[in-house]
């Protein structure tokens, strides 16, 4: 099976960007543990700080993948692209956050696109993609 990791913006910077929230590890080295963790899924990993390459990635593989796991960052909480996007697509997503968004500010309460999602994992640490993913393996077992 085939299963696309997205990640929005600011995620490249994992590892370096505030630590005390969202850890150490960077999210290549973190990809390298799921893949061994995951080895039947054939996964694929996509990052991008802009929207509308995110719209792209979500049109160009949600027709033929068996699953998404999507951390669209700060579009989360302003994308109307995005959730138009999730919903166009055949391919189901779910919604993953690092941090707890509802232990934080206001503004991240609001998430644009859940309801166009599965689900909504948050507040796990970047253990939000492995269960995440154990969902979609199991859903297509
Ligand atoms: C985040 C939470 C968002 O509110 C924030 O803008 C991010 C990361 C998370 O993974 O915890 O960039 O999606």
């Amino acid at each position: 099976m085939k299963i696309q990791i997205i990640n929005g913006p600011n995620l490249n910077l994992l590892g370096k960007r505030e630590p005390e929230i969202y850890g150490n590890e960077n999210f290549e080295t973190y990809f390298e543990n799921l893949k061994k963790r995951f080895p039947s899924v054939e996964l694929h990993y996509f990052q991008s700080n802009v929207e509308g390459e995110i719209v792209s990635k979500l049109q160009e593989i949600g027709f033929s993948f068996d699953g998404i796991v999507l951390n669209a960052a700060s579009y989360t909480h302003t994308s109307i692209a995005i959730h138009d996007a999730i919903g166009a697509i055949k391919t189901p997503v779910v919604e993953v956050h690092i941090s707890n968004v509802y232990a934080r500010e206001e503004f991240r309460h609001k998430s644009i696109i859940t309801a166009n999602c599965k689900g909504l994992i948050t507040g796990f640490g970047l253990e939000s993609y492995a269960m995440a993913l154990g969902y979609l393996v199991s859903r297509s077992s």
